[in-house]
């Protein structure tokens, strides 16, 4: 009888706890730069692990707090896909605030009196639902100096309490979209800089946009926060845990060949890994290198309806381009092999190029010889790709 453990091995969502592979370097980098109040900047391509590993650090934060042996740290993620305007990034911020009151007081008539103490004009009701208890925060209209008042409140919150709060900005890029981002941009770095107890990590996709917000010396943002670089998690570590797994599941390992084959189709991309081996894992046999194609296949064919879409709203160059680079990638995409290839002008090429790698559908990859290879960076296109336009 097998005894496969009850959570999922390779999750579709985020993974933390058993389900989260390593990355032990970044953890504990962040968990150090949240120590030392170290405000960070966390770049890198969609579905490469940058949520799972917030959390995964929330974790681990917990654990420190329960020894009590160091000054108590608190988190909370906030998510702003969803943002569209200030109001609704004024309520996630209310959310943050209710989150650290709940975390420090969760007893219900202290929390109130906590509550009003610190926000009290805005302080509408005190919930108590499925999740637990939660404190209600309106505003008649959030404005930038709103956002800053609130952020300075959690501030204040935790310097009395002699706490720290890391505050976690997910998908942090959707700043850039709202009506005055700059004015908000503005409101957040005076929070930041004044900020004594709270840490702030911002995370986000589209790379080069953050890049921006964080390095361009007229942005608001200019050298507040130290970056942090999620790459893709090593062979080793994946064999690792992919071993144990193969074992629990069939009573061996997988073969090199196998593995081989595993991370030549996926590169490594962590959606891509866990895809194809959460359908490995239904297999009655330890798969074969043969079955791992098929069942790579058979993702890719899952992914078609989106990568088709994204694929279909690029421009016609640089759909040309992303299509040249899927059969092959090149050091040198100026040189006249690849734009004879591609069948366009340096020029074209170039213009293309660096939008395909602002919008994160290329990757520029340093090999060990220093040269710079340009590729397509999910796997899933790339396949596609190369194998209708071959
Ligand atoms: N350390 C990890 N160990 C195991 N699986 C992981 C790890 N990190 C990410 N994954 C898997 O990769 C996928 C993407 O993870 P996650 O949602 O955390 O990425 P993300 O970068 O936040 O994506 P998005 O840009 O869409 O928000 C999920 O299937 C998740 O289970
Ligand atoms: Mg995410």
């Amino acid at each position: 009888m097998k005894k496969l453990p009850t959570y999922p091995l390779f999750p579709k969502g985020l993974a933390t706890g058993k389900a989260f592979i390593n990355r032990q370097a970044d953890r504990a980098e962040l968990t150090d730069r949240i120590l030392r109040l170290e405000h960070t900047w966390i770049a890198a391509p969609r579905r490469y692990g940058k949520t799972s590993l917030l959390e995964q650090v929330c974790v681990d934060l917990a654990k420190t707090r329960a020894q009590k042996s160091t000054q108590a740290i608190h988190t909370c993620v906030i998510d702003l896909m969803l943002v569209r305007d200030i109001e609704v990034l004024q309520k996630q911020l209310f959310a943050a605030v209710s989150s650290l009151l709940v975390q420090l007081e969760p007893a219900h008539k202290k929390l109130l009196t906590l509550a009003r103490k610190y926000l009290d004009k805005y302080v509408k009701e005190l919930t108590v639902g499925m999740e637990g208890v939660s404190v209600s925060l309106k505003i008649d209209r959030a404005t930038p100096d709103s956002l800053n008042e609130t952020l300075l409140k959690l501030d204040k919150i935790a310097t009395d309490h002699n706490i720290r709060f890391a505050l976690i900005i997910d998908e942090f890029q959707k700043i850039v979209d709202l009506p005055d981002s700059d004015i908000i941009e503005g409101s957040i770095r005076n929070a930041v800089q004044q900020s004594k107890n709270v840490i702030y990590i911002f995370s986000g996709s589209r790379r080069s946009l953050l890049q921006r917000m964080f390095t361009d010396k007229r942005r608001p943002l200019y050298r507040l926060c130290t970056q942090l670089t999620v790459e893709r998690i090593s062979e080793e570590e994946y064999k690792k845990y992919i071993d144990s797994a193969s074992r629990l599941n069939w009573n061996k390992g997988l073969s090199e060949a196998a593995y081989a084959e595993l991370f030549a189709a996926t590169e490594r991309h962590p959606y891509y890994i866990n895809s194809v081996c959460r359908k490995l894992m239904r297999l009655a046999k330890c798969p074969t290198a043969a079955d791992i194609q098929e069942v790579w296949r058979e993702v890719v064919d899952e992914e078609r309806h989106w990568l088709v879409n994204e694929y279909g709203n690029l421009s016609t160059t640089q759909a040309i381009v992303l299509g040249a680079l899927a059969r092959m990638p090149t050091a040198k995409p100026s040189a006249k092999a690849f734009t004879q290839f591609a069948g366009l002008a340096a020029s074209s090429v170039k213009s293309a190029l660096d939008a395909l790698l602002r919008d994160d559908h290329v990757q520029s990859k340093t090999n060990a010889d220093g040269s710079t290879l340009y590729h397509v960076l999910d796997p899933g296109m790339r396949y596609i790709l190369n194998s209708e336009l071959s």
